[in-house]
């Protein structure tokens, strides 16, 4: 059943290029996202003035990848909601909001509370949903199924990659039916993004290097991510990864706000997993990478850029190939899903199961 591998988490995070290529390649034609094989109306798109996308956990973090994108690249005002908050937030919603609610399993109780909610109160509702045929996926509007196969591990890893892979195509789809891009403009997207999935294979031969940086680390008590701007969001699923299996203190922080508080735990070879994928933040993240330094913190930079004028600021490098940065999401995470996969490894914990976690939330 783990065909050959010692745990589903690693099968599943191994599987990711076909997970990916099976999500998105079938959507992708002459330069757009063609949504004709899943039913999904054009006009859920038109006529929308901001996005709301709840979901919970590794499902959320795909939805912070989303609003980093559509609102940077469409600049349609976008808020994220935990499910379990926004169901009790007496939210604004009406047929000018276009909720998308993020889920592996269709099942999770607050998610599939969310989006009773938003259809209660006439929001146009589209779900990005693994499991055919769940709850989520029948009571929405519209739903834009995901292709990663069954995800067995607790740990979301194929799954996270696919529900970003929706994120980026509902994007282009909100592009073209608002006309926010030119055919141009989305015929160059649809080649970084492709160019972008292609990395994920060559990120996962690098297995054995993150095995070893993973072993540096391995007996930390606690580890911080640091991100900007769409780093962040994949910091935030870094460290929950690392978190949930392997019982490391993990925190992701948005690397600006480092010096308004969390610098206090920086302590001598604390492992700071530092992310960059995005020049146009890379010398103030790498400034905050300094200051942690400077501190005695055991630094791991996780980049597609060029570190070469960075050396000696960083202990370990994972160098993932370059990709437009708008795309860079699927590299540097598959890194992070290894590294917290090989740490927990070494640990000795169940990877598969970790305590007192289930696979789908089905209670509030
Ligand atoms: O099935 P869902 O995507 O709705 O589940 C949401 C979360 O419970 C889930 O993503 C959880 O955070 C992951 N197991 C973390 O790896």
């Amino acid at each position: 059943q783990k065909g050959g591998y010692d745990f589903f988490m690693q099968k599943e995070i191994f599987e990711q290029p076909e997970a990916l290529k099976n999500t998105v390649m079938p959507r992708l034609h002459n330069g757009r996202a063609d949504f004709s094989a899943d039913n999904i109306s054009d006009d859920i798109f038109k006529d929308i003035n901001r996005v709301v996308v709840t979901a919970c956990g590794t499902a959320m973090h795909a939805g912070l990848v989303g609003r980093h994108l559509i609102e940077s690249m469409l600049r349609i005002p976008v808020t994220v909601e935990l499910s379990s908050e926004f169901r009790y937030m007496n939210p604004i919603l009406d047929d000018h909001t276009l909720v998308i609610v993020v889920t592996q399993s269709g099942e999770t109780a607050d998610s599939l509370a969310a989006l009773r909610l938003a259809n209660e109160r006439g929001a146009k509702t589209i779900s990005i949903v693994n499991v055919k045929g769940s709850s989520i996926a029948r009571e929405s509007d519209y739903v834009l199924y995901t292709h990663a196969g069954p995800e067995i591990a607790v740990a979301s890893t194929k799954a996270f990659s696919v529900q970003c892979a929706g994120m980026y195509l509902i994007a282009l789809k909100l592009a073209e039916i608002n006309n926010m891009m030119t055919a141009e403009e989305m015929a160059a997207y649809c080649d970084a993004f492709q160019a972008a999935i292609d990395t994920v294979a060559p990120v996962l031969e690098m297995d054995e290097q993150i095995k070893g940086i993973a072993e540096k680390i391995k007996d930390t008590f606690s580890a911080f991510y640091l991100g900007r701007s769409l780093d962040y969001a994949i910091a935030c699923e870094g460290s929950l990864k690392l978190k949930e299996i392997s019982y490391v203190n993990s925190e992701a922080y948005s690397a600006g706000e480092l010096k308004h508080g969390t610098i206090s735990l920086v302590t001598e070879g604390v492992p700071i997993i530092a992310i960059a994928t995005q020049e146009n933040v890379l010398p103030k993240l790498m400034a905050n990478v300094e200051e942690v330094k400077a501190r005695g913190a055991h630094v791991i930079m996780v980049t597609d850029k060029d570190m070469s004028s960075y050396e000696g600021i960083y202990d370990d490098l994972i160098q993932v190939p370059n990709v437009d940065d708008r795309f860079g999401t699927f590299g540097v995470t598959v890194a992070l899903q290894l590294l917290a996969y090989h740490v927990t490894v070494f640990r000795g914990y169940d990877v598969d199961q970790p305590r007192n976690l289930a696979k789908s939330v089905t209670v509030e």
